[in-house]
């Protein structure tokens, strides 16, 4: 799809990969609307880019985006590229007392929930755009697992399950809704703070959505997660041996 003129929303905009998006993307006669949850790294981010619009939305909740649906068709009358990019993360090994039902609930509401309810919400913008799409980031560990993050991974393979149903249901119903997937592996960003492992930049993801949104590729799988998807259509096993570092 071309990439002018568009009205874009990007959740989680406000710092890390969301914030890299919405600097690829500013420009171009291209309208931004940035939402998260703190306001002072929304205005931040928005004062930081061309023709950008912070919008305070919590990502779960109902009423938030029941507002952000009424902003959006008010201020600006038309959705072209939606987002969802804001995730939430609990690194924690698993314990009778991880407390893992309330993490898993709240990467699960944020993870993939969130994406569900968007999109539906947004839904009725998107069929009237005449060329639009659905991003949703979600991550290598969709396929490979590892323990201390097992619940988030969870959340990124159910996201990534309804990302290939959505995609096909499109297809059919209104192909110019085109959706697409990045997954990444470490990214460089307060999300992954303190994780002592090589790690891409937020702005190669970034490269990454505008490559997907440009050439019509669906899901990419960037930087070093293409290798380890390989490794994992070679042998599942193996690939989570090799990513979790255990020698068999
Ligand atoms: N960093 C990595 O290693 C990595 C790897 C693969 C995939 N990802 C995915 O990339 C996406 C972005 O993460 P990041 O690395 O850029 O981390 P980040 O810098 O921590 O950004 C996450 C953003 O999500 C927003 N957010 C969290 N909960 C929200 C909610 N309920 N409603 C609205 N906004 C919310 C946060 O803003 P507020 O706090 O202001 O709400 C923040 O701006 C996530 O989906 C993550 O799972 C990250």
């Amino acid at each position: 799809m071309n990439l002018q003129n568009k009205t874009i929303l990007i959740t989680g905009a406000g710092s890390g990969i969301g914030l890299a998006i919405a600097k690829a993307l500013a420009g171009n006669g291209n309208k931004l609307i940035l939402t998260g949850r703190n306001k002072e790294k929304l205005q931040a981010a928005a004062a930081s880019l061309k023709d950008a619009t912070p919008v305070v939305s919590d990502a779960t909740s109902e009423q938030d985006i029941d507002q952000l649906v009424a902003t959006v068709q008010k201020d600006f009358g038309s959705l072209d590229i939606l987002v969802n990019n804001a995730g939430l993360v609990f690194g924690y090994m698993l314990s009778a007392n991880a407390n893992a039902y309330a993490k898993a609930r709240a990467e699960m509401e944020t993870n993939y929930l969130a994406p569900i309810r968007l999109t539906e919400k947004f839904l009725p913008l998107l069929e009237k755009s005449g060329q639009a799409a659905i991003v949703n980031i979600s991550s290598l560990q969709a396929f490979l697992s590892v323990p201390v993050i097992s619940t988030y991974a969870a959340s990124k393979a159910a996201l990534h399950s309804y990302t290939i149903g959505l995609r096909l249901t499109l297809q059919g119903k209104s192909p110019h809704i085109g959706v697409f997937e990045i997954m990444p592996p470490f990214v460089d960003t307060d999300f992954s703070r303190g994780v002592p492992v090589a790690k891409m930049s937020a702005a190669a993801v970034a490269d990454d959505v505008l490559r997907a949104l440009q050439t019509d590729q669906y899901e990419i799988h960037s930087g070093i997660a293409e290798t380890m998807y390989q490794q994992y259509l070679a042998s599942p096993e193996a690939a989570t041996l090799v990513f979790n570092g255990i020698k068999k």
